[in-house]
């Protein structure tokens, strides 16, 4: 029996549970997939623990995954973002990923959305920003962090900038009436349309040569995704963000090919 898991506080409403076991029983695999939520001092010991009770890997999340940077060997990309979303304990120690960021691209690959030589633009500049922004900067030619809070733009671009080819530029929200008409690529990583009918984009900014990728999955179809698609835009749900980060994590932790669609059916059934 193979045990596969989540850590995080709370990861109650978690989707990972039916995503990964969805991929267990299409490959007829003898795993098990389970949550748990260690107290936020407890982070350590439960990496310990996990590692000596012989789990094969875990999903890190929210409040963990920067703490956990510290508790396994990090892969260059996971080490340069600063978080840990997913750990192998295959080997000693054990290594750790981030398929936040492997997951952005994968979503827009499926999408048949190719970044290389595009200018991006990126919405947002907390945690998911960071994955997402650091992704880009490796793909892209241009890549444009737009913040409410503009301090937090221009030290994510500074640190994006500091080991990636893209040319990398940061501003307030007001920068995206220049930034957007030309751009090729935009993704939403901030928490606007969340549970609510806003977006972070006016949709005038909006065009057809444009691919909208947005970070938000509750809803699905959010309003920014709605005028995207008038626009003629191609876009990319935040649920395909999140079913290509747990395919990445399944295809480290197991080596096989993730049978994604019946990852994609089993979360876009939990997802209503
Ligand atoms: P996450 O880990 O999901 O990225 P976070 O680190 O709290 O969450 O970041 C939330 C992002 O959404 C930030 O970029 C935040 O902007 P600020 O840095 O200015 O706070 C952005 N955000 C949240 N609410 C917003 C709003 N109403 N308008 C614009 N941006 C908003």
């Amino acid at each position: 029996m193979h045990v596969f898991g989540l850590i995080g506080n709370p990861v109650g409403h978690s989707l990972s549970p039916p995503m990964h076991e969805a991929a267990y029983r299409e490959l007829d695999m003898d795993a098990k997939y389970v949550t748990f939520e260690p107290d936020p001092d407890a982070v350590a010991a439960a990496i310990e623990g996990a590692a000596a009770l012989g789990i094969d890997g875990l999903n890190v999340t929210i409040p963990f995954k920067q703490d956990v940077l510290s508790l396994v060997d990090p892969d260059p990309l996971a080490a340069r973002i600063g978080a840990v979303n997913t750990v192998d304990f295959s080997t000693s120690p054990p290594r750790g990923y981030n398929t936040d960021a492997a997951g952005v691209r994968r979503a827009f690959d499926h999408h048949g959305v190719g970044l290389s030589g595009t200018d991006a633009v990126v919405v947002g500049a907390g945690g998911a920003a960071r994955a997402v922004a650091f992704t880009l900067a490796d793909a892209c030619e241009r890549v444009h962090v737009a913040n409410r809070t503009v301090e937090k733009a221009d030290a994510l671009a500074a640190d994006v900038r500091a080991d990636a080819d893209a040319t990398v530029t940061a501003g307030g929200l007001d920068t995206l009436a220049d930034r957007v008409p030309t751009a090729d690529v935009l993704v939403n990583a901030t928490s606007v349309g969340m549970e609510s009918d806003e977006t972070p984009v006016p949709a005038t900014l909006l065009h057809g040569d444009l691919a909208v990728l947005d970070a938000v999955y509750a809803p699905v179809e959010t309003r920014l995704l709605r005028d995207a698609a008038a626009a003629g835009a191609t876009t990319v749900d935040g649920a395909w963000m999140l079913l290509f980060q747990g395919v990445v994590a399944f295809e480290r932790w197991t080596g096989r090919d993730a049978p994604v669609e019946a990852m994609n059916d089993a979360l876009r059934s939990h997802l209503g």
